[in-house]
């Protein structure tokens, strides 16, 4: 059993899986765990789509259809997602993670069609068997997307409770309204996000990657007098 310290340092987003099954109890169980998840005034606010075998298939055709299709702007419904205009420090540190990911994986700045195909490997769950799609009633507001922000860590805490390892996946969101149909969804559900499960691919160049944090001085402040 890992420690909840080990359970949170292990944790690192995954981008390439073995073909191994993950059973429905495993995903079941991990789900069971991770619905202990606080929420304001106990709204548990999330909703979960479990996508295996032929479902996660339809999912990830009929997004990478739409992925290749004529190119235009592809948003999440709420926008901004992250920042209106992407400012430093933050840029930086994004900046840095994606080409740590691309020098991984071979691809050099201005490789287009390169960096279009590693986004591609988000909709096929990067190969695991198991996809998960979150979504939460379209009119929640801030407190309860706060909420589903601690549910999505929890799950993927307890997945690692199980050896199992997830990578969170807002690229699902810039595909709300193709998502939202598969799965059979009116627009009183929004997209939030995907998430990947299954067991690491270690062999592959990309899980060599190890992100930075920033040290305490930098975001934490002390206060005792
Ligand atoms: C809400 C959320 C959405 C994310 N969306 C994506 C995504 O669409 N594709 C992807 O490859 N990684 C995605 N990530 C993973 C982040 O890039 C990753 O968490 C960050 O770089 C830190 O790395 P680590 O998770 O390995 O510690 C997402 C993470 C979070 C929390």
């Amino acid at each position: 059993m890992l420690s909840v310290d080990e359970a949170m340092t292990s944790r690192r987003s995954v981008r390439s899986y073995l073909p191994d099954a993950v059973s429905r109890e495993t995903v079941a169980h991990i789900l069971n765990v991770a619905k202990r998840s606080p929420s304001g005034t106990n709204m548990q606010p999330w909703k979960v789509h479990v996508l295996m075998d032929v479902a996660k298939e339809r999912m990830t055709n009929a997004v990478l259809k739409e992925f290749y299709g004529p190119s235009r702007p592809h948003e999440h419904e709420r926008e901004p997602f992250y920042l209106e205009k992407m400012r430093e420090p933050y840029l930086g540190r994004r900046r840095k993670v994606g080409w740590d990911m691309y020098g991984l994986v071979g691809i050099e700045k201005g490789e287009k069609e390169k960096m279009k195909a590693q986004a591609a490997e988000n909709f096929r769950f990067f190969g695991a068997p198991v996809g998960l799609i979150f979504t939460v009633d379209e009119d929640f507001g801030f407190g309860s997307w706060l909420d589903i922000g601690m549910f999505l860590e929890n799950v993927m805490l307890a997945a690692r409770g199980q050896g199992l390892d997830t990578c969170a996946q807002a690229a699902f969101g810039s595909y709300y309204e193709v998502v939202r149909t598969v799965l059979g969804l009116d627009q009183t559900q929004t997209v939030v996000c995907g998430m990947s499960l299954g067991k690491e691919d270690s062999s592959a160049p990309i899980s060599k990657l190890i992100t930075d944090r920033e040290d305490l001085d930098v975001f934490v402040n002390f206060l005792d007098e």
